[in-house]
Order: C-alpha cells, then structure tokens, then sequence
C-alpha cells in the first residue's frame, strides 16, 4: 500500500533502532544501512534515500547543521524525539520535510508516520520533477492515483486531450468526473478559454435550452435583453455537460444538431450561430440502459460516447486509498492550521477495506471531518463514525527482533506486547496452514479463545 522508497536509519547505538528497522522491513519497506555517520550524506545521495527516521536529540552529534545539508539532498525526515513538537524541532525542522513523532515510541504511529511521508515524497517528487521524468501519481496537480486502472485513465486522458473528439465519462457519483474532465480541458490547445460547465440535472427543464443556447431579447417574459447561452461561451473552449442523463428528450436532439452541424439557434431566433466547442459529457447512470429503455436517444449517445471513459469506483482500487487520505490531510490541515499527523494503523486497515458508496467525495468529506474535529495527533478507530468500524480488517502483523531489552528511549508497552502476541498467532496460524484448532494447540489456548482473539484484534487470516 506504499510506494518503494528507501530508508534510511540512522544509528543511535540504541535498541530502538533494531526495532524500527525490523518492523518497517516486515511492512515491506526497503531499509538501507550506512557504515559511519561521516558518510550519513553519501549513503543518502548515492543509495537516492527518500525517507531519513533519526533521534533528534542525535542529530548534532553527525552534523551541527545536518537539517540544513539534509534539506539540500531532499530526503524526508522523521524525527524521533522528546516532548511536544514545538518546543523541540530546531528551525528549520518546522517545515514539510518533517515529521515528528514523540517518545515513547509507538510502532503504528510510526507506520503511519512513515507512510505519509512515503506518500508525500511521491507527490514532491513528481512536483519537483521535470516534463519527461515527472512522477505519475497526479495528473494536473489534482487528480490522484496510483492504481492501474488511475494510470491508464491518466494516460488515456492525456492522448485525448490532443483531439477535440466528443469525450463520455462514466462512473458513480463522487468517482471525479468532474476532476477528469477539467484535465482533458487543462491539458488541451483550448486550456486558454473557458471550460464551461452546465449540470443538466440542476436547472429547471424550462431554463435550460436557454442556458444552454442563450435567448434574444423579448423571446420570453422575462427575457429583457440578448443573452449568451452556454455554447457561445465556450467557443473555441470545452463545454462540460454534467448529468447528460437527466436531459429530457426535446433537448435532446437540439443537442445532437449541434453536435453534428456545429451551429445552433438562440432561443426566440431563426438564425443559427456557428460554434466550435469541444464536447465532454458525464453522467453517473447507465445511459446504454436509459436508451433501451428510451428515455436516452440511441443517436445522441453514438455521437457523445465517441471516447467513451469509464471511472472505476473508489472499491475497485483501494491502493489510491492511502495516497488520497495523505493528499486530504495535508491540505486540510494546511487551510485549519491543525497538525493532524495521520491515521493510527488500524483505522487506515479500516478505511481501506471499506466500500465507499460516495466514492472519493465521501474519503475527503470524512478526512475533512476528522481534522476539524482532531487537530492534532493520530486518529484511531475510535474517531471514526460507526459505519466505518464495520467489516473485518487485514492487518499486518509486525515481527519484532528477540530482544527484551528496554530502548533507552522506552516503549509503548501496548503496542509492544500486542506485537509479540499478533507475531507468535500468526506464526502459529501460518505453520498449521489456517488451521484453527491446531494453531490453538501450539498455542495451548482453547481454540474459542484463539478465535475471540482474532475476533478482538480484527485480525483476519488469509488462508492461502
Ligand atoms: N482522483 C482524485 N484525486 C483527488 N481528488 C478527487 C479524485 N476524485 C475525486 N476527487 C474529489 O472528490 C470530489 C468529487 O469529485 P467530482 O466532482 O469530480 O466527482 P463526480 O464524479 O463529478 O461526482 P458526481 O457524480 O457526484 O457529480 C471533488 O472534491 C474532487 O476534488
Ligand atoms: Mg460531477
């Protein structure tokens, strides 16, 4: 569920140490090793770390100024330190390339910690990237993704912003349809006019033919003076109409005229207007449905669907889960200045196996309200509304190195011990291949007790 990059640990001759790097090589992290801290920047340039995790109160002792030289390389730092976060992180440790994370340590706030970073590195990366080699997981600075299915409707919008063929985006609600559209516009010769958006679904059928086509002056009660509809104002530019699938039929096929002779009559004349207006058009149903039952007309979605894209729901690809929770978080705790640092690991497991009805609008709706509601720390499942705490969740189980050595900086004892315990079930549950009972015996539990164990901790077994 993470990107790939490296980190770096930086030897404080402490215990911690073994433990941090053996719990973040089992979440599937690539951790690199340095010989002596005189060659610290070396082993960053040259292994290209993304992520340095050091003890702040070890930093002076590599370099007086490491911040500083560790800004110029571009790693990400996580900080471990003492105290509160302001009162300790050194300017200019106060700025995006930190992460603080407090003593005594606590593995899932560090996963999550490490994983935004890991996110936000794949962001900065792309941003600082130029043309040929830029990072692929967002597209004109707003759509995210890093799924398969993301990465070729990134590619496909891109080839298609070059034609100025009739584009049909398709997808539930919330799965940005919007978003898309205004990338093919932005990625265009026509990104110097206007997108224009019209949402048929919102204005009443009356006024619309006369949105979308403007009207002359006395054609209606009310009509005081010429107006220019819709079309005239994206001429030469895109024009975006949402909720095709709510259009009624007559104007309909005033829509496939313009379509297909390029010109079109304001409402209350006879003469018709040329425009060149690149057409994108969205909906969140079934048009082939609402054509055979004919409340869509065939020809009009022949002459709509000639690129025709499908946006797939937020559940069928749950990898761009986290990466979009980073991308919410930090925006949203930039516009409250709050400092929320991330989602506890189980509450991220949570999220990622839910099924999201509203899509990516119901993620960032939820990350908005849990920052207004926390403004600092981690949120745990105990933050989250009901309806998120349902389903079983996947969760990883750390392996931790045989050391009942107390880290000088200490430990959060919870975390440790249900560490151990998560370690020696899923042991005991990957030698009997699954088998409960037997797992239950190596144990020597009983084999409800294993079960309500699994049960409590949310731990599901795959049983491969
Ligand atoms: N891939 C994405 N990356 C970042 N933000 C996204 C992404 N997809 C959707 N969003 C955000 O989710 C919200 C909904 O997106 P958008 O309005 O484009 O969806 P839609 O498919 O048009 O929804 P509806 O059918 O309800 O109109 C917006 O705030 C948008 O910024
Ligand atoms: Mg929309």
């Amino acid at each position: 569920m993470h990107p790939s990059g490296k980190i770096l640990i930086i030897d404080s001759g402490r215990k911690s140490r073994d433990l941090v790097s053996a719990f973040l090589t089992y979440q599937g992290y690539e951790i690199v090793h340095h010989e002596n801290n005189a060659l610290i920047f070396d082993t960053i340039r040259n292994q290209r770390v993304e992520i340095v995790i050091a003890e702040l109160s070890h930093l002076h002792s590599i370099a007086s100024d490491f911040l500083e030289q560790a800004k110029t390389i571009n790693p990400l730092l996580v900080l471990i330190g003492y105290g509160s976060q302001d009162e300790k992180l050194p300017h200019p440790a106060n700025s995006e390339s930190f992460f603080f994370l407090p003593q005594p340590l606590n593995l899932d706030e560090l996963e999550s910690l490490v994983m935004r970073a890991s996110e936000s590195q794949a962001i900065r990366l792309f941003d600082t990237a130029d043309g040929a080699d830029r990072h692929p997981h967002i597209l004109c600075s707003s759509i995210i993704g890093k799924s398969a299915p993301m990465q070729s409707l990134f590619a496909m919008i891109e080839k298609i912003a070059e034609s100025t063929a009739t584009v049909l985006i398709q997808g539930e609600s919330g799965t940005g349809k919007e978003l898309a559209a205004r990338a093919i516009h932005q990625l265009s010769d026509r990104n110097a006019r206007n997108f224009v958006p019209v949402n048929c679904a919102a204005i009443p059928d009356d006024l619309l033919e006369s949105e979308l086509f403007g009207h002359v002056k006395g054609s209606f009660t009310g009509a005081y003076a010429n107006r220019a509809g819709r079309f005239e104002l994206a001429d030469k530019g895109t024009l975006f109409l949402d909720e095709i699938g709510d259009m009624k039929p007559n104007l309909q096929v005033k829509i496939l005229r313009v379509l297909q002779s390029k010109e079109f009559e304001p409402v209350g004349s006879s003469k018709a207007q040329k425009v060149d207006a690149r057409i994108i058009a969205a909906t969140n149903k079934d048009l082939e449905e609402l054509v055979v039952s004919k409340d869509f007309r065939e020809d009009l979605y022949y002459r709509l669907s000639v690129i025709p894209i499908t946006i797939p729901p937020l559940r069928e690809r749950r990898e761009d889960i986290s990466l979009l929770i980073h991308n919410f978080l930090t925006r949203f705790n930039s516009d409250r200045k709050h400092t929320v640092k991330g989602f506890s690991r189980d509450a991220l497991d949570m999220l990622c196996n839910y099924n999201w009805p509203g899509n990516v609008r119901e993620l960032e709706n939820l990350v908005e309200r849990m920052v207004i509601l926390k403004d600092a720390g981690f949120i745990t499942p105990d933050d989250l509304p009901e309806k998120y705490l349902t389903g079983k969740v996947q969760v990883a189980v750390p392996a931790l190195p045989a050391s009942d050595e107390l880290p000088e900086g200490g430990i959060c004892l919870n975390s440790a011990v249900d560490a151990f315990e998560n370690n020696l079930i899923q042991q005991a549950l990957t030698r009997t291949k699954g088998n409960k009972k037997e797992a239950a015996s190596l144990l020597n539990l009983k084999r409800t007790t294993l079960i309500e164990k699994l049960k409590k901790k949310n731990l599901v077994f795959s049983e491969e």
